[in-house]
């Protein structure tokens, strides 16, 4: 977490030690996230001086976080939705031979608030699935924020953790289900209304299998919503394999959140193109 260091607080000569209880970056659970409001505060009392905005567009952001906020402690993510604040605990672990599933990625953060601007048009009341959900936190949003039903799919060795963060978190009309690219779909019910996949272009090999469940999954109305980040080595691949299938467009960052959007994370909108006929 690069913000604390560059944070002052007078009134914290006899401040205690912060308990561990939760790597939240996103404005709660203990000393940082007071932190953190409080400059979120002050940038908005700040008229958004450039300083500010630079700080709060860092503060959230995790990669560069140590370990234990990535693996150890849950992630605590604050939304509001229905003009109600709410709150989310994802839970994280240590990578295993399971991949990088555990830890919550910018690139989710990123999309998790895009819905949340955008809930109204985008989520309330669709049908949803989320590929390679890792913890969960895209899908677990959109179910709070009113989705008719949240399919959360992964690899198998993956859906522990994640249906510990589906339960924990008591959203309605969930479910987690097995998914492994370019295999069958038919126990999905698909089309899907909305398709999320965030961190998912970084391994070439398994490219091609994705882009074939993206096209099971969806048909010509079918928004598709994919953000990454610097993990993003198959990103040619990826844009070479969608484009006979999809339209595809950046999503603007002016339509993204003002806080939660940063250079190194890049947002798709994808939308099936009509069946090609045979000449
Ligand atoms: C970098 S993690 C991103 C996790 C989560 N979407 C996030 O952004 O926090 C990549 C995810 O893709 C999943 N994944 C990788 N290869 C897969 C495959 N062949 N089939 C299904 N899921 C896969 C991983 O298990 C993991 O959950």
């Amino acid at each position: 977490m690069p913000a604390p260091s560059v944070i002052s607080n007078s009134r914290s000569k006899k401040r205690k030690k912060p308990k561990p209880e939760a790597a939240s970056v996103d404005g709660e659970g203990g000393a940082t996230s007071n932190k953190l409001q409080k400059l979120n505060k002050d940038t908005a009392e700040a008229g958004g001086s450039p300083v500010n905005a630079f700080l709060r567009a860092w503060a959230w952001k995790r990669e560069p976080l140590p370990d234990r906020y990535k693996y150890d402690l849950p992630y605590v993510h604050k939304f509001v939705s229905g003009g109600q604040e709410g709150s989310l605990t994802i839970q994280q672990k240590r990578f295993k031979e399971t991949g990088f599933a555990s830890t919550v990625w910018d690139s989710s953060i990123v999309l998790a608030k895009y819905l949340e601007r955008w809930q109204e048009a985008l989520v309330r009341g669709k049908r949803c699935i989320e590929l390679g959900a890792g913890c969960g936190l895209v899908g677990i949003c959109a179910a709070r924020f009113g989705a008719g039903s949240v399919v959360l799919t992964d690899l198998p060795g993956n859906l522990s953790l994640l249906e510990r963060n589906r339960s924990g978190n008591s959203t309605q009309d969930t479910q987690v289900s097995e998914l492994v690219w370019g295999a069958d779909v038919a126990h999905l019910e698909a089309p899907f209304d909305v398709v999320f996949a965030t961190d998912v272009i970084y391994d070439g090999s398994v490219i091609h299998q994705l882009v074939a469940t993206l096209i099971k999954l969806s048909n010509e109305r079918t928004r598709i919503l994919i953000a990454y980040g610097r993990n993003r080595w198959a990103e040619k691949e990826f844009m070479d394999a969608i484009q006979l299938d999809f339209d595809v467009v950046e999503v603007g960052r002016e339509l993204l959140d003002s806080v939660y959007a940063c250079d190194d994370v890049k947002m798709l909108s994808l939308t099936r193109l009509a069946r090609r006929t045979p000449t």
